[in-house]
C-alpha cells in the first residue's frame, strides 16, 4: 500500500480528486461479469458445471480456483478481454484484475498457468493449425496441442519443430524455448518462429517478425509471457517425409555406468556430429517398489541415415523393453498421462564424464534424503544440448536464452518427482532447490556449471530470466518497457517466469 501514497498526492496536486483502487475482489467481480456480459457462453464461473472441466491441469499441483474463466474463441476475444482486465473496476488507474493463461496446461507447479482471486484465460479454442500457400510455415493457434498439430498434418509432407510429447501445449512450449527432437537440425523451437500475432496490453493485436515489431519478435524467443498473449505461432516448415526411426528402449538401472558413458559420447560432438539423431535418457525410481528402470528415448529423423549414433544405445543388454521401429512423427509414442502430485527442477552443465557422474551422484543423494514420502516416484532426465544445436539455432536468427556463445557441448538435466500427498509439497519442493544448488556446485566445482536455466522444465523458485544472462534479461526489460508501459504482465500476470522475480519465501 505504501506505493500509492505518491501517486495520490500527485493528483490531488494536480487538482484531480484520485479515487481510493477498488480491492482485489471487487475488481475481479467487476472483470468477471463484464466478461459475461460480453460472452455470455465463453464464461464460466465456480457455480457453473462445466468449471471443473474448463479447469483441468495436466498436475494436480497447478489445480487453483480462480473466480471465473473465460475461454476466448479469436484473437479479437482476447484483445476485448485484456482491455476488461486492465481496467478491472475502473474508478482508479490503479484498478486491474489478476489474470491467468493457460495453453496447455502442462506447467506443474502453482501459479505457472492458474490462479486464486482472478480470472483465468483458457486458450483451448485457439487451436487453428494451417498449411500456408506456399507451404514455408504452419499456423498454429496458442491454444493448440502438439499432437493435434502433428495429427492434422499427417500426410502432408512436412515437418516443424515441436513438443515430443503429444498433449504438451504449442504456445507454453515454444514460448519457453522449446527442445524438439529436430534441435540438433532446427535449433531450439521459438527459433522457427517466422510471426507471432500478440494482442498487447493496450488490447492491440501486432505481428511481431522480422520486419515488424522485431524487438518483440526477439523477445518472445525464449521471453514466456512477459510481454503479451500470443494468440498465434507461425512456424517455419520443411519438406520432409514425416517418418521416424526410434521409440522406447527400457534397461535396469545396474547399467548406469555404460548407460551414462554413452550419454557423453553421443553428445560429444568431436567424435563426429549426427544432427538428425535425438536422445534422451530418463531414470524411473520406484521408490516403492523398489523397481529402477532406465527409459532410453532414441530417435532419428531421417530414416535412411545410419543411426550409428544411437547404435551403443540399441545394443545395449539386457533390456526390460526394446520398441524400436519406423514410424510417423503423429504415431511416435510418447504420451503421459495426467498426474497427481509433481515438481520439476532443472540446470544445465558442460558435457564432462566426471561431471555427468557428479550430477547423478548428487540426484541419487537427494532422493534418498526423501525416503519419508509415501508413494514417492524419483524420475530424472538428461537431455543433449551439443553445440550443433546452438549453431543450428544461431544459424536461424537464435533466441535470448543467452547459449548462443556457449562453446561446449552441454546437457540439461531435470528432475521430475511424482507424488501423491500434499503433505509432502513442501519436503518435495525444498529438495529440489536443494538439488539446483547442489548441481550448480558440484558442476562448477568442476568447471562444467552453466548458468542456463530452461523455462520448459523450472520450478517455480528458479529465477529463469536472469539465468539468460544480464545483456538478454536487460534486453527483456527494456522491451516489456516499450510494449507494456504500465506493466500489466509484469503485475497482473503474477503466473510464469517474470523479468524480477521477487526473492522465494522461506
Ligand atoms: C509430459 C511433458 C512433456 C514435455 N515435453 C517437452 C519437450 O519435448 N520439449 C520442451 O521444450 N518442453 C517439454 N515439456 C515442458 C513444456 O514445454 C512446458 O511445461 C510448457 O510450459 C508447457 O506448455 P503448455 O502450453 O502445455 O503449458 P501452460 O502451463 O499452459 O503454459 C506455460 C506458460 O506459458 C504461459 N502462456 C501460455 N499460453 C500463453 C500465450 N498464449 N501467451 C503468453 N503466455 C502464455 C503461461 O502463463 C504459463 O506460464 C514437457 C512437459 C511435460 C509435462
Ligand atoms: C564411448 O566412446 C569411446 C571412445 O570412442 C569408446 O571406447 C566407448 O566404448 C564408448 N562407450 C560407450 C558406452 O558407448
Amino acid at each position: 500500500m505504501r506505493g500509492l501514497l505518491p501517486i495520490a498526492a500527485a493528483s490531488w496536486a494536480s487538482g484531480a480528486l484520485a479515487a481510493k483502487p477498488s480491492s482485489t475482489e471487487a475488481n475481479v467481480a467487476a472483470c468477471c461479469s463484464k466478461l459475461a456480459e460480453g460472452f455470455p457462453s465463453q464464461v464460466v464461473s465456480t457455480s457453473d458445471p462445466l468449471y471443473s472441466s474448463w479447469n483441468q491441469r495436466w498436475a494436480d499441483t497447478a489445480e487453483l480456483k480462480p473466480n471465473c474463466i473465460f475461454r476466448p474463441q479469436s484473437s479479437a476475444d482476447v484483445s476485448a478481454a485484456v482491455k476488461v482486465l486492465a481496467k478491472g473496476a475502473g474508478k482508479s488507474p490503479e484498478d486491474r484484475c489478476p489474470f491467468s493463461l493457460v495453453a496447455g496446461g502442462h506447467t506443474p507447479w502453482a501459479g505457472a498457468n492458474n490462479i486464486h482471486t482472478g480470472v483465468a484465460l483458457e486458450l483451448s479454442q485457439l487451436n487453428q493449425v494451417v498449411i500456408s500457400n506456399d507451404r514455408s510455415y504452419v499456423q498454429l493457434g496458442a491454444g493448440a496441442r502438439w499432437h493435434d498439430a502433428y495429427v492434422k498434418t499427417d500426410g502432408e509432407g512436412l515437418v516443424y519443430p515441436g513438443g515430443r510429447c503429444p498433449d504438451v501445449g504449442v504456445a507454453g512450449l515454444t514460448l519457453g524455448g522449446g527442445y524438439s527432437w529436430f534441435s540438433g537440425e532446427m535449433g531450439f523451437v521459438a527459433d522457427n518462429v517466422v510471426n507471432y500475432e500478440v494482442v498487447l496490453a493496450s488490447g492491440e493485436i501486432v505481428n511481431a517478425n522480422e520486419k515488424q515489431h522485431t524487438d518483440l519478435w526477439e523477445a518472445l524467443k525464449g521471453g514466456s509471457n512477459n510481454f503479451g498473449i500470443v494468440t498465434r505461432f507461425d512456424m517455419r516448415a520443411t519438406e520432409h517425409d514425416q517418418q521416424v526411426y526410434g521409440g522406447l528402449v527400457i534397461v535396469p538401472a545396474s547399467l548406469t555406468g555404460e548407460v551414462l558413458c554413452a550419454l557423453h559420447n553421443f553428445t560429444d560432438d568431436s567424435t563426429g556430429v549426427h544432427k538428425t539423431a535425438g536422445l534422451t535418457i530418463e531414470y524411473y525410481i520406484d521408490t516403492v517398489t523398489g523397481d529402477e528402470q532406465i527409459l532410453l528415448w532414441l530417435i532419428d529423423t531421417d530414416v535412411s541415415a545410419s543411426h550409428a549414433s544411437l547404435q551403443p544405445f540399441f545394443d545395449m543388454e539386457p533390456k526390460y523393453l526394446n520398441q524400436v521401429y519406423q514410424t510417423s512423427i503423429a504415431d511416435y509414442p510418447a504420451s503421459i498421462p495426467p498426474v497427481s502430485r509433481v515438481l520439476m527442477a532443472d540446470a544445465t552443465f558442460v558435457n564432462d564424464l566426471e561431471a555427468i557422474k557428479a550430477v547423478y551422484e548428487v540426484t541419487v543423494e537427494v532422493k534418498d534424503s526423501l525416503s519419508h514420502v509415501a508413494d514417492l516416484v524419483w524420475d530424472f532426465q538428461f537431455e543433449p544440448l551439443p553445440r550443433h544445436i546452438i549453431e543450428a539455432s544461431n544459424a536461424r536468427g537464435g533466441n535470448v536464452l543467452g547459449l548462443g556463445d556457449a562453446e561446449d557441448d552441454m546437457l540439461i538435466v531435470f528432475i521430475m518427482p511424482l507424488w501423491q500427498d500434499a503433505q509432502y509439497d513442501a519436503d518435495i519442493n525444498n529438495a529440489a532447490a536443494r538439488w539446483v544448488e547442489c548441481v550448480q556446485q558440484a558442476t562448477n566445482a568442476l568447471g562444467n556449471g552453466h548458468r542456463f536455466e530452461f523455462a520448459n522444465y523450472a520450478a517455480g523458485f528458479q529465477d529463469v530470466m536472469k539465468s539468460y544472462g544480464p545483456a538478454n534479461h536487460k534486453f527483456l526489460r527494456d522491451v516489456a518497457k516499450t510494449y507494456d508501459p504500465k506493466g500489466l504482465f509484469q503485475k497482473a500476470v503474477p503466473g510464469g517466469y517474470k523479468l524480477d522475480k521477487k526473492p522465494a519465501k522461506t
